[in-house]
């Protein structure tokens, strides 16, 4: 069996070994109980070393894609295995149409993270080992109250890079972005007040504001970042307290901000005495010469995450804001959480201290790059429209030529795709034509099938 091995690449070999092995047993629909070649051959057949080929072999194991018999020989593992995906792309629509185990198995084109093939390990490993040996407060204290200040004085260091210049004394590290929207969300924005929300936006910023009871005004979303001409009339009109900007490789579109339009935005909102909350969540996903509002104006809150690269489980982000501001989230969230997790902080902070989180995004930005670029190819080829092509990140917003929603979702499912949710990301709940697409599910064979297949439904013009 052939892996295809490109050693110039940055993504590790023994993860190579597992993306080729998953491919062959996906794509090409190999039978539950197959026998893998011995570790022995496939090692030498492409000149592997054994220990990497037999560490692809576990990872898939843990995947519930092989099964191992005697730790030695590995077989191909049963399709119903919780984590196994699909091998027939020729499932009829009925088959797949009862949601459940089927919809479970169905390639989420349009989720908002990397998949789980994508994710690393290694060092992830070892930095966890590392504060398990050497740190017993990581393991068993509580965090200070604004978060490890190692974890800090690194968030620090690296914000410089976007020429976000922040002392760690002005960094409060959060249960990831989401806790930092909430506590800034209850602690800054009284009930009842309004907020301006990008749209489309965050299906998740949404609905915590209604939580809140705060009221949102839509601000069209460009290929270039908010509508600032439209801002212009929404601040006017509804005096708002605050506005949220997702500022780079913007979920849903994918699309980032132009200085031009960061700067007119910044000068509007000054003018109009309106707080700025920056949300960044994909931005590492980015090279740091892209705008950052933050970067331009001390008085914009920032929000990082590293979920989205490194670990959603880890649960770690971080508010950067000025002194005022920090001091009040520092003090609710001390209230409501009692800080964040030591260990997890530990974790992170060794990550960045080592260089490891920094080659992993150069890693991810590259892999994503050179899939996105396919990815847009294949939807020129099928005549999608694609509303900007994004500079980086994970996601592409785009219509199909087929403009029947129902039609294209029916498609989806012959080929067992699963699309993003038609009123998620409206602010209002309003219908919509695009999707999201997420630029590292679209290789799978079934979303490339599923492309070709809107060109080939269209009805055609005589
Ligand atoms: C724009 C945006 N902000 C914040 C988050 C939440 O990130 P975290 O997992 O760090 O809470 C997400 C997650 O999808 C997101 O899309």
């Amino acid at each position: 069996m052939e892996l295809r091995i490109d050693r110039q690449a940055l993504v590790p070999v023994v993860q190579q070994i597992v993306d080729g092995l998953a491919g062959w047993i996906r794509q090409d629909a190999v039978q539950p109980g197959t026998r893998l070649p011995s570790v022995r051959q496939l090692a030498r057949q492409n000149l592997l070393s054994q220990s990497s080929v037999n560490e692809a072999c576990e990872r898939l194991v843990a995947q519930g894609l092989l099964a191992s018999r005697h730790g030695s020989s590995f077989f191909v593992a049963p399709p119903l295995s919780p984590v196994h995906e699909p091998t027939d792309q020729n499932r009829q629509p009925d088959a797949l149409a009862d949601g459940g185990e089927s919809a479970q198995r169905e390639l989420k084109l349009g989720c908002g993270g990397l998949p789980e093939s994508w994710r690393e390990s290694d060092d992830l490993g070892y930095a966890i080992r590392q504060v398990t040996r050497t740190d017993m407060a990581g393991l068993f204290n509580y965090s200070t109250p604004l978060g490890l200040p190692a974890l800090r004085e690194q968030l620090s260091r690296r914000l410089k890079q976007f020429s976000i210049e922040a002392d760690k004394n002005l960094i409060l590290t959060t249960t990831g972005a989401t806790h930092g929207l909430d506590l800034i969300v209850r602690t800054l924005l009284p009930p009842g007040s309004c907020v301006v929300v990008e749209s489309p936006g965050y299906s998740n910023l949404f609905d915590l504001l209604k939580l809140h009871k705060i009221d949102m005004i839509e601000l069209p979303r460009t290929p270039r970042g908010p509508d600032v001409d439209a801002l212009q009339d929404l601040l006017a009109m509804h005096r708002p307290t605050a506005l949220f900007v997702n500022s780079a490789c913007h979920n849903p579109t994918g699309s980032s901000l132009a200085p031009a339009v960061a700067q007119r935005l910044l000068q509007l909102t000054k003018e109009h005495a309106v707080l700025v909350i920056e949300d960044d969540a994909y931005g590492d996903f980015q090279s740091s010469a892209r705008t950052r509002l933050a970067a331009l104006d001390p008085d914009v809150v920032y929000v990082g995450s590293f979920s989205k690269t490194l670990s959603s489980s880890l649960r770690v982000g971080f508010v950067v804001a000025g002194p005022s501001i920090i001091a009040r989230l520092s003090e609710v969230k001390g209230i409501t959480s009692m800080g964040g997790s030591r260990f997890c902080e530990s974790v992170l902070a060794c990550l960045l201290a080592n260089g490891a989180y920094r080659k992993l995004v150069q890693r991810q930005r590259q892999r994503l790059g050179a899939d996105m670029g396919v990815l847009l190819q294949v939807l020129e080829d099928a005549d999608w429209e694609v509303f900007g092509k994004p500079a980086g990140g994970l996601f592409i917003w785009a219509r199909p030529p087929l403009c029947d929603y129902a039609g294209v979702q029916r498609l989806a499912k012959r080929f067992g795709v699963q699309l993003s949710s038609r009123t998620a990301f409206s602010p209002s709940g309003a219908d919509s034509d695009w999707l999201r697409i997420n630029v590292a599910y679209a290789r799978d064979p079934r979303a490339q099938a599923f492309f070709r297949a809107t060109a080939l439904d269209r009805p055609r013009v005589s």
